[in-house]
């Protein structure tokens, strides 16, 4: 007799009568009813054990996370909640979890309270459906590049070069931190260091994917990625996951497209293989909006802002619609934001890009043309010679999930911009190279994965949607 999980058994496609399942206790009660789930589903398997075949000692042991082993016979069940339950025959404790001290009580716990006991968070209805949805939402990412032709790659984590700017970046050394090889000036001598240069955890795949653009067409990554930002925020990490698909031959308009297909293909899978995980968020944020003010609920449950964000456009607006529109609005006018935006040039803060989703369009909105100056140094020139063609996608509720441009393949125009910046010609000689050689149009974009499974899950800290967050002051577990 094989093992089947709480998920299998559940389905009814099992025609088994006696059935054997190992799983953690989340309830005992009336010394009767044991409520079992082992992760395969939000749903527990209930046990009806009837106590006088079972001697007192053992009974007992069957405390609220306590791992068993059941066997016994599938039936219909007799009571209202489940379609069916197991009468148990034998019964085995794998591994006690003392009442007294065991963190994950069968009540209600904050968010704050379980991601120090991130360990255990996975045994909440909450967190395992957060968890089971990360994982669908990353094979749906590899699934819909895998059917598109697109080749995965990965990019180093350690990485020698510091030019893409995207942020502050944590440096790698092997170097005796207290008494550091020096050069005659003073400064740290890292030829002497592990690499024989400085180097620093990547900050994003980008430059390394053009490199395989440019050879292999359509290539993505998808890794870890690592920012020594100090924001605090509800929305940063200083460990992230991002997904960054790079395509040869492809303009800002067809990475626009790319993206809006990419996200819709995504959610549309998890819509359709995580019902059970979605209804119970739906229903969890529901319960959570209920104890806020009326003004901060949001008007659509989970499923449906999900739905609708695939099945409607995103809204495409150029930075100079966008300020023109922020300008004249109601909170830049009676100075109701922090920054005021008084003339086109100027950067938005995510006041700006939640004013323009969540009051404004009201859906996904991709941002493009921003002016060159607030812009990475790769991103390509317009004819205006004051815009670069790059795009933001912001999401309600999230703010930028989606960073990308069509890149700058023009060798010239992009040694100038080098200069400019004062980033060095010689770190990036094997970037030039491919505006030397066979150079073309080509654009890619980054999306944030946590700021996805956040929107998938209507989690509103995204601390609480990657398994051990990593952020200023902690790197527990
Ligand atoms: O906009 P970013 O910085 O873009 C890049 O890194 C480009 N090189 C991407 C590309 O074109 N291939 O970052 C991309 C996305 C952001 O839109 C955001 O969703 C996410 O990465 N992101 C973070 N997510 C969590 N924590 C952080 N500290 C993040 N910083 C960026
Ligand atoms: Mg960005």
């Amino acid at each position: 007799m094989t093992s089947k999980t709480v998920a299998e058994l559940l389905s009814q496609e099992v025609t088994l009568q006696e059935v054997t399942i190992k799983g953690w206790v989340r309830t005992f009660r009336a010394k009767r009813f044991i409520a079992l789930n082992d992760g395969s589903t939000i749903n527990n398997i209930q046990c009806v054990v009837d106590f006088e075949n079972f001697d007192e000692a053992t009974l007992k042991r069957i405390t609220t996370g306590a791992a068993i082993h059941v066997t016994g016979d599938l039936v219909e069940s007799q009571g209202k909640g489940q379609s069916v339950e197991i009468v148990v025959k034998t019964l085995e404790i794998l591994g006690d979890s003392d009442p007294e001290t065991y963190p994950i009580q069968p009540k209600k716990h904050s968010f704050e309270f379980l991601r120090e006991n991130a360990h255990l968070r996975t045994r909440t209805n909450t967190f395992s459906a957060v968890m089971r949805l990360r994982s669908s939402l990353s094979f749906a990412v590899h699934k819909y590049f895998n059917e598109n032709g697109f080749n995965y790659m990965h990019t180093p984590i350690i990485t020698g070069s510091d030019a893409e700017g995207a942020g502050e970046m944590f440096k790698v050394t092997n170097l005796d931190a207290k008494n550091p090889p020096l050069n005659e000036d003073g400064s740290v001598n890292y030829k002497e260091d592990f690499f024989g240069k400085e180097t620093n955890l990547t900050v994003s795949g980008q430059l390394e994917a053009e490199t395989y653009a440019m050879s292999l067409g359509k290539v993505y990554t998808f890794g870890p990625t690592f920012r020594a930002e100090n924001s605090n925020t509800s929305r940063h990490l200083a460990e992230f996951w991002m997904i960054e698909p790079e395509v040869a031959f492809m303009d800002l308009a067809g990475n626009m497209d790319l993206a809006e297909d990419f996200m819709k293909s995504v959610l549309s899978y998890v819509l359709e293989h995580n019902k059970e995980d979605l209804e119970f968020l739906d229903k969890r944020l529901a319960d959570e909006d209920k104890t806020k003010p009326q003004a901060e609920r949001s008007a659509m449950g989970l499923v449906e802002k999900i739905k609708f964000v695939v099945d409607n456009n995103f809204k495409r607006v150029s930075y100079t619609e966008a300020i023109d529109i922020l300008k004249s609005s109601k909170p830049n006018k009676k100075k109701k934001f922090n920054y005021i935006i008084e003339e086109w040039g100027a950067d938005l803060q995510s006041e700006h890009e939640r004013f323009l989703v969540e009051k404004h369009f009201k859906c996904p909105v991709i941002l493009f043309d921003y002016p060159a100056n607030i812009k990475a140094f790769y991103m390509r020139l317009n004819e205006d010679g004051k815009t670069v063609r790059a795009m933001d996608i912001l999401f309600p509720g999230i703010g930028e999930m989606v960073g990308g441009s069509q890149r700058e393949e023009r060798l010239d125009v992009l040694k100038e911009k080098m200069k400019a910046l004062d980033i060095d010609e010689e770190e990036l000689w094997w970037y030039l190279d491919l505006r030397k050689y066979g150079s073309a149009v080509h654009s890619g974009f980054g999306l944030g994965f946590e700021r996805l499974v956040m929107f998938a899950t209507g989690m509103s800290n995204i601390r609480d949607v990657i398994p051990f967050p990593r952020t200023p002051q902690n790197a527990e577990f």
